[in-house]
């Protein structure tokens, strides 16, 4: 078995529901006739009908011709029972996520297919280890992992049991890599890559507003802003719902016996309780009624104000980190007086003290008798970032936020005053994606690239997590979790050694 399935293939796919329907479109879009089953009576029909349908617009458009889009469906065919899957060389299971379901699903299945077919889960949470310990042949299991909307999606995480073949995995790669997807390996491990990864975009904004740090539309700002997220973490759980992907970090979270890192949100929990699911239901983080919606983004958050200061910026310690930030400041005629020296950079203006957070709060990092410490958030870009969170210190006068925001404003950026948490926003969130992804790197379920492709495609991220690590240096992100341990004293934000290691491969670096 070798490259990817032949186009005369016929594919089996099961379960006609959001899934299945879209997996259906896909092989046939690319060729293959497919055998599309649902064991409710007239789902698979439906299933077919809602594709036809969602392929309506595309033809309206001329995104397809209209021959291509009744050639598609023209591949589907229904069938209301499992023998009439027999000629498939593929089954891809796309039904109720259960265990027991799909263990019960894949030994018929075996019954009525021939020894060389592969048969493949689309599970995003069972371990496809444990779906193969039922069956004869659990070499031909493995998972096929794709992504809601499955046409549009681009990723596939292609997951191996501890019994997958890897000439299976292999054609399955193939496979589709030649349906146009980017399909990625990975080991069967909670999560997969994508699920698993992702938690701390998730976890550390419903902390953030938990604690009361700042509310969820500023969250999605300072994320969509600050690192270049195309959807803030607020606005995805809306749209993946919030039942749904509580319930996944509750998986998660027992998968991984209770690691902090995975520790479900109250927060999430009361909207979940409340109904508020999200788009679903019309209201979650969210109003989705049609006359708010429109405009909650920007509900009372304020935007970038550029106005001059009334005298120059005094700038001691290391700039590397904050040269763009410099830059900026010198574009716009700002006197900046450099003093050098060791340790990070500081910027001095007014009454505030301004650096580049470390993870821990202004209040705890003030030197004795200093009075006005800000801390500033990480961005990915500081020649670009037009909105960024900053704290200052408890006991702080007025005047220091306001010589920060004046500061910030002169460089052509909105500060965002929250309160003073530990990492702030962009700093812990990529520090916390960074970690989770070099533990799955040290687990060993899939390499840095294939983790990137996966979290860019599954996720639309802009970046993946080890380009961040390229791009701002690993050496940042394990002194913010550094940060965090220390102010929180929570085994949740321990840096992983493979960070560390990278961290030292970096600095050693000729
Ligand atoms: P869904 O509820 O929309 O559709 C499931 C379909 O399977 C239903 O039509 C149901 O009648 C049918 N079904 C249930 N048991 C069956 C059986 N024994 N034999 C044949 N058909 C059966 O579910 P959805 O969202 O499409 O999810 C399906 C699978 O895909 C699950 O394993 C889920 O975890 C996984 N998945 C879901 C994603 C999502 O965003 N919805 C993303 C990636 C994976």
């Amino acid at each position: 078995m070798s490259g990817s399935l032949p186009k005369e293939c016929i594919i089996g796919v099961i379960g006609a529901g959001t899934m299945g329907s879209g997996i259906a479109q896909v092989a046939a879009a690319a060729g293959h006739p497919v055998i599309l089953h649902d064991v409710a009576p007239g789902a698979a029909e439906a299933g077919r009908a809602r594709l036809a349908k969602g392929l309506e617009p595309l033809v309206a458009k001329s995104r397809i011709p209209e021959d291509e889009a009744r050639a598609i469906i023209g591949r589907i065919a229904i069938s209301e029972t499992l023998p009439a899957l027999s000629p498939c060389g593929l089954v891809i299971e796309a039904i109720v996520e259960r265990l027991e379901a799909k263990q019960q699903l894949f030994l018929q299945l075996e019954a009525v297919l021939p020894e060389t077919a592969i048969l493949a889960t689309n599970t995003s949470s069972i371990s496809v280890t444990a779906i193969g310990a039922a069956l004869a042949r659990p070499q031909a299991l493995v998972g096929m992992h794709f992504f809601n909307p499955a046409p549009v999606m681009k990723l596939v995480e292609v997951v191996s049991g501890l019994a997958t073949d890897p000439a299976v995995a292999a054609c399955i790669h193939a496979t589709a890599a030649a349906w146009g997807k980017k399909p990625v390996h990975a080991r069967s491990t909670p999560g997969f890559i994508v699920n698993r990864v992702a938690r701390p975009y998730y976890a550390e904004a419903l902390r953030l507003v938990e604690e009361g740090a700042a509310p969820p539309a500023l969250v999605d700002r300072l994320l969509t802003a600050g690192a270049g997220f195309l959807m803030g973490p607020f606005r995805l759980m809306d749209l993946i719902g919030n039942d749904v992907n509580a319930m996944v970090t509750r998986v998660t979270f027992d998968a991984f016996f209770g690691d902090a890192r995975y520790r479900p949100s109250l927060l999430q929990g009361e909207y979940v309780a409340a109904g508020r699911l999200g788009r679903k239901s019309g209201r979650g983080f969210y109003d989705y009624a049609p006359e708010t919606d429109r405009e909650a983004d920007a509900a009372g958050l304020p935007s970038a104000a550029f106005s001059p200061l009334a005298c120059g910026v005094k700038v001691t310690g290391d700039p590397v980190r904050v040269r763009e930030l410099l830059s900026r400041l010198a574009a716009r005629s700002v006197p900046l007086q450099q003093e050098g020296g060791d340790g990070p950079a500081c910027l001095s203006y007014g009454a505030a003290q301004l650096m580049l957070t470390d993870g821990r709060p202004a209040t705890l990092r003030a030197a004795p008798g200093q009075t006005g410490l800000v801390v500033f958030d990480l961005a990915d870009d500081y020649a670009r970032v037009c909105d960024l969170a900053f704290a200052t210190q408890d006991g702080a006068e007025p005047r220091v936020a306001a010589d920060a925001t004046a500061l910030l404003a002169a460089a052509g950026i909105c500060g965002h005053r929250i309160d003073d948490t530990p990492g702030l926003v962009v700093a812990r969130t990529l520090a916390m994606l960074v970690n989770e992804a070099c533990d799955a790197l040290l687990a060993g379920i899939a390499t840095r690239e294939e983790i990137d492709t996966a979290m860019r495609f599954g996720l639309n991220f802009p970046r993946g997590p080890f380009e961040w690590t390229e791009r701002l240096g690993a050496t940042i992100f394990a002194a913010i979790l550094d940060g965090l341990v220390s102010a929180y004293g929570d085994d949740r934000y321990r840096a992983s050694v493979r960070l560390r290691r990278l961290s030292r491969q970096q600095n050693s670096a000729p």
